[in-house]
């Protein structure tokens, strides 16, 4: 049977696989625009459009599925918006299905005393199609203008780790109108 395109997808990453690096970014960027622009017509894609999952796994590294690098598929309804928020040590590609989402680029800048300000670099209107990368300490936020918005995002390692473990993954959130970072989650048991 003839390989559908997450098979083709995961072929091509893997076969390119090492460390960060320009080339990397470059080949998994590409293949990502072609998984994107998949028709309904191949299972897991028709699948995904009509279940609306909130996030689904996709494909885990099978050498590594608990903390390895994934691909997954995030629903997200209009007006649904996702404060500012790092990755941790991973790096993060988005590439858009269906729907329209902002994703503002953040830089934190900080000051002398300690403190630091959040400062909103750029903002990215994503269409269907189209594909974003984050790098590790990049910081942003995304807000859906047109739900559902299906969403796929390749990571280089599982996030849920990143945050809950290592706790290297950063949230913000604005008190008073200044923007501070919130305190981890409770690590459920
Ligand atoms: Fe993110």
């Amino acid at each position: 049977m003839a390989k559908d395109s997450l098979e083709r997808f995961v072929e091509k990453v893997e076969a390119s696989w090492g460390p960060l690096s320009t080339e990397l970014i470059a080949v998994v960027r590409d293949e990502m625009e072609k998984l994107v622009k998949t028709p309904t017509s191949e299972k897991w894609m028709g699948d995904i459009i009509n279940d609306e999952p909130e996030d689904r796994d996709l494909w885990r590294n099978p050498k590594d599925p608990k903390y390895g690098r994934m691909l997954l598929v995030h629903t997200e309804a209009t007006g649904r918006y996702r404060p500012p928020h790092d990755h941790g040590a991973s790096w993060v590609i988005y590439g858009m299905v269906r729907g329209e989402v902002d994703m503002g680029t953040w830089i934190r800048v900080q000051e002398p005393d300690g403190k630091f300000n959040l400062v909103k670099r750029e903002l990215n209107r994503l269409r269907p199609g189209q594909v974003k990368v984050f790098l590790p300490g990049d910081i942003h936020d995304t807000r859906t203008l047109v739900g559902p918005a299906t969403i796929l995002r390749f990571t280089e390692r599982d996030l849920i780790r990143e945050e809950r473990e290592t706790r290297r993954l950063t949230r913000y959130i604005q008190q008073d109108g200044v923007w501070v970072e919130r305190k981890p989650q409770p690590v459920a048991h």
